[in-house]
């Protein structure tokens, strides 16, 4: 049953729906003083959706079912929640026992996927609760709220392909042409994205020569890569992409290689970790080849499960508004 706050002139219920992403090009900068590393990536979205409903209650809450559901924290770390309170601060509700919503999460996004699943149950709870509360705040609002919550938030709000600087939350849309069929193989377990991170500062450390710090070149957008996705030509693509956390992802996880190997063998046209891992994402000609491939790296029995999907995705966006004005 729904508990309706009498005085809530926004009651109701609603539902949004976000993508996973990945990366087609993640070049990570040195390490900056907040602890951060400055990036410079491509984003896209693709066709692995959660759904998050929030409805009008008297306390906030979270319930989270699905893949790697009992992995995700209930209490103020969950993304989701932190993402409506920030939103319920923003427009004054939160004081005035306006602010609570139960939160639901149906994931199939997996957790420590480097899928951006957090990340994008955050930008869904952003989207729902402005729906549900009637507020009104555009996408660049929500994308300043969200961006506090977590670097990838921006980006699963407004999906399809885009160029991220920055932390990754400042963003400008990409122009792609056609769209591209991947093959996502999951691992067994998960990767904490800070662990990656570290890895990756870590080998750096190790290359650079004795006492001198890493010598870590700014990372620049593969005007390549644009070219390619501009043509829509996915044999022109799969070549290109890059992935500057893959080596530490392999560290934590060498069997991933065997997984990169596999999709390789069984004709993927690129094979990359996806962001900080350890999900593999193997892009392929056409819907066809890309079925074919998930067969195959199915029997290979290298990964625990695997999907298959399409980018670009739309950004997280209301498909259920029972939302009472
Ligand atoms: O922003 P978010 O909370 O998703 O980042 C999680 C962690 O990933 C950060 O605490 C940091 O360790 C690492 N990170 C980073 N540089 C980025 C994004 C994330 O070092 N640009």
């Amino acid at each position: 049953m729904t508990h309706v706050i009498q005085d809530d002139p926004a009651a109701g219920s609603v539902t949004a729906r976000v993508p996973a992403k990945v990366n087609l090009q993640l070049s990570v900068g040195p390490l900056r003083d907040d602890g951060y590393h400055d990036l410079v990536t491509v984003f896209h979205a693709v066709s692995l959706f959660d759904e998050v409903t929030v409805t009008s209650a008297e306390r906030t809450s979270v319930v989270v079912s699905g893949e790697g559901g009992p992995a995700v924290p209930l209490g103020p770390a969950n993304l989701a929640v932190r993402a409506a309170v920030a939103l319920a601060r923003a427009t004054g509700r939160r004081g005035k026992g306006l602010g609570g919503v139960k939160i639901e999460i149906r994931k199939r996004i997996p957790v420590a996927a480097g899928l951006a699943g957090g990340s994008a149950d955050a930008a869904a709870a952003l989207v729902a609760c402005n729906e549900l509360w009637r507020a009104g705040l555009s996408t660049a609002k929500l994308s300043e709220i969200g961006a506090q919550i977590g670097s990838d938030v921006p980006f699963a709000l407004i999906g399809g392909t885009a160029v991220g600087l920055g932390r990754g939350e400042r963003l400008t849309r990409a122009l792609v042409s056609g769209s591209y069929h991947w093959v996502l193989a999951f691992g067994a377990t998960g990767l904490p994205t800070p662990d990656v991170f570290a890895a990756c500062d870590r080998l750096r450390a190790a290359r650079a020569k004795d006492d001198e710090a890493p010598d870590v070149p700014a990372p620049r957008l593969s005007t390549k890569l644009m070219a390619a996705l501009r043509s829509g030509d996915p044999a022109a693509v799969g070549p290109l992409l890059t992935n500057d956390l893959q080596p530490a992802a392999l560290s934590l996880q060498p069997l991933l290689r065997r997984a990169l190997q596999a999709g390789k063998e069984h004709g993927a046209l690129g094979a990359m970790v996806s962001g900080s891992g350890p999900t593999c994402a193997f892009l392929a000609a056409d819907a066809n080849a890309a079925r074919d491939l998930a067969v195959a790296d199915t029997g290979a029995g290298v990964c625990r499960a695997v999907v298959q999907v399409s980018g670009p995705a739309p950004g997280a966006s209301v498909v259920e508004s029972g939302a009472l004005a």
